[in-house]
């Protein structure tokens, strides 16, 4: 294999799903403990919860005391390079975390187990299925009284359509957490309290049928017999390919907080999750192991660092390799950019690059000519696909303070919507601007950043809009039916697009019924 094969086939790219307060933030942690970016796990936490840390990189991240940066943390992990990247989960949530999960081949799924499937996770499972990514489960908290771990595999199949193949089972819970059982090695792995700071010498036992086993468990020992029995009945056995095809999780349980079970997940994470896949795009599938480099923009953040009041767009390298200096060409602009100063993120920190490969996320520096899902090559004109917004949530009509500032307000607007901070809309029947968002943080980032960048005050009004659909259909006579019946909820968005931003979802189930033959999408191509 040449270095750069060799390269690609190490890296593993991958996101974390989760519901807020299941522990996303303390797992990236303990992983990042084991990757070796940190020597002793509390410093991550502390930061977030700290008022000038320097990831505090915007006045309103300060008001706020959270992170509105999606960073990429790169470590190596046994003979593998590892990308997570940071979905964004709290107030936070926005439609880059939906589109994070485009950049990645696989993610981490982490489950309360106290309390199960919840909606955030329902949501980013869907995201997923866009493009079946393999997910890998982490059933958190079993230092605490959590539900059945039957039961709630069960509610992952049934919930999420996902098969569920345990890889290692708990003993006990709560202040009775023994340990975990390895199916696949024949180990029970014991629990130890109060080293989750660091990293434990494990206590393993050879063998269910050990007598160790016997010793250390005593009763519970039986009950894992009995469960294990169950269980085997009950589930599916991990297959590799039903993993990599997104219809089989492994599940592990264990502790975040405790970090234990944390590093038999990772174990098989870096063995099992897939290598840089290959991207569609408009004209053909593009091989991460290709010789020529390919990448596509996911994301644009503005003002990371308050020296420079600049904006960052993430670019997920698809194949090939990216060395300081290249040259690319950006196919939207038939333009070739010699790019010399890349920037990668390491845990949070932004540094210059000398060279990366497909699978690993880069920073440009954005001076207005990127958007999201700009593609990027050797000079072959390419467009990846499957880099979509996704139908707003969240709806706000935008008035102006000053009135003689419109123009202002729609050039923001406009370019505030081609890098994803909102999606923007101008209903045909009104000269309302309505913005549209999947988190509610989004519309005080918009706010914020038409006065920063562009000197325009606005305020919100709620606005009678429960969900959007991008409209297409193939009968101009249908759609000419629908533009005089419902004109009043027809709009069109900051690409032209023609939008249906239905008051209720009730309303919008009676207008997919009336007009069959015409397709109401959830996501919309750039
Ligand atoms: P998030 O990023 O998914 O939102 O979750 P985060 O890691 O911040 O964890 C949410 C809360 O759950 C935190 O408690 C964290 O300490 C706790 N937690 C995470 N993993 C475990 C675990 O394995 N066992 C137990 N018992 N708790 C866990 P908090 O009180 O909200 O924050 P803090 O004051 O402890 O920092």
């Amino acid at each position: 294999m040449s270095t750069q094969a060799n390269a690609i086939a190490k890296r593993r790219t991958f996101a974390i799903i989760s519901h807020p307060d299941a522990g996303k933030t303390t797992i990236t942690e303990k992983l990042l403990l084991h990757g070796k970016l940190i020597q002793e796990a509390g410093t991550v936490k502390g930061r977030k919860a700290s008022k000038h840390a320097t990831s505090d990189w915007m006045e309103l991240e300060k008001q706020r005391g959270i992170s509105v940066t999606t960073s990429v943390m790169q470590f190596p992990y046994n003979d593998r390079i590892v990308n997570l990247l940071d979905t964004p989960g709290h107030e936070d949530f926005s439609e880059d975390t939906y589109r994070t999960l485009t950049a990645v081949d696989s993610a981490l799924m982490v489950i309360d187990s106290s309390k199960g499937v919840e909606d955030r996770t329902i949501k980013l499972m869907e995201v997923c299925r866009l493009r079946d990514t393999p997910i890998v489960t982490f059933m958190n908290k079993l230092d605490r009284d959590i539900r059945d771990p039957i039961e709630l595999l069960d509610e992952v199949e049934e919930v999420l359509k996902i098969n569920c193949a345990p890889v290692t089972w708990p003993i006990g819970m709560g202040k009775e957490f023994k340990g975990v059982y390895h199916l696949l090695d024949d180990k029970i792995y014991l629990y130890q309290t109060g080293q989750g700071h660091t990293i434990q010498e494990e206590r393993v036992i050879d063998g269910l049928d050990n007598p160790e086993a016997e010793k250390v468990l005593g009763g519970l020992l039986d009950d894992l017999r009995d469960e294990l029995e169950l269980v085997l009945g009950a589930s599916h056995e991990f297959e590799l390919d039903a993993f990599l095809s997104g219809q089989l999780t492994p599940v592990f349980f264990g502790t975040a907080l405790g970090n234990f079970g944390v590093s038999q997940m990772l174990d098989k994470f870096v063995e099992w999750a897939p290598a840089p896949l290959p991207r569609a795009t408009k004209t053909r599938e593009v091989e991460a192991t290709e010789e020529k480099f390919t990448g596509f923009v996911f994301k644009i953040q503005a003002n990371m660092d308050p020296q420079h009041r600049d904006r960052i767009a993430f670019m997920r390298i698809c194949s090939g390799k990216y060395e300081k200096g290249m040259k690319m060409h950006h196919v939207r602009l038939k333009r070739d950019q010699q790019i010399s100063n890349a920037v990668n993120f390491l845990a949070g920190d932004r540094g210059q690059l000398e060279e990366a490969y497909a699978g690993d996320i880069i920073g440009l520096h954005n001076h207005g000519n990127l958007q999201i899902g700009d593609t990027f090559s050797q000079g072959e004109v390419l467009k990846f696909t499957g880099i979509p917004n996704f139908a707003p949530e969240l709806f706000r009509r935008v008035r102006l303070k000053d009135p003689l500032k419109n123009k202002a307000l729609q050039k923001g607007l406009i370019q505030l919507s081609e890098e994803g901070a909102t999606q923007v809309f101008r209903p045909f029947n009104s000269n309302d601007l309505i913005l549209g968002a999947v988190g509610v943080l989004q519309f005080d980032v918009v706010a914020h950043r038409l006065k920063a960048e562009y000197k325009v005050e606005c305020i919100y009004e709620n606005v009678a809009v429960a969900t959007a659909r991008w409209v297409s259909c193939k009968d101009d006579k249908m759609l000419e039916k629908l533009k005089v019946k419902a004109g009043d909820n027809l709009a069109l968005d900051g690409g032209n697009n023609l939008t249906y931003l239905a008051p209720t979802m009730v309303n919008l189930n009676l207008t997919k019924e009336r007009f069959p033959e015409v397709e109401f999408f959830e996501t919309r191509e750039h």
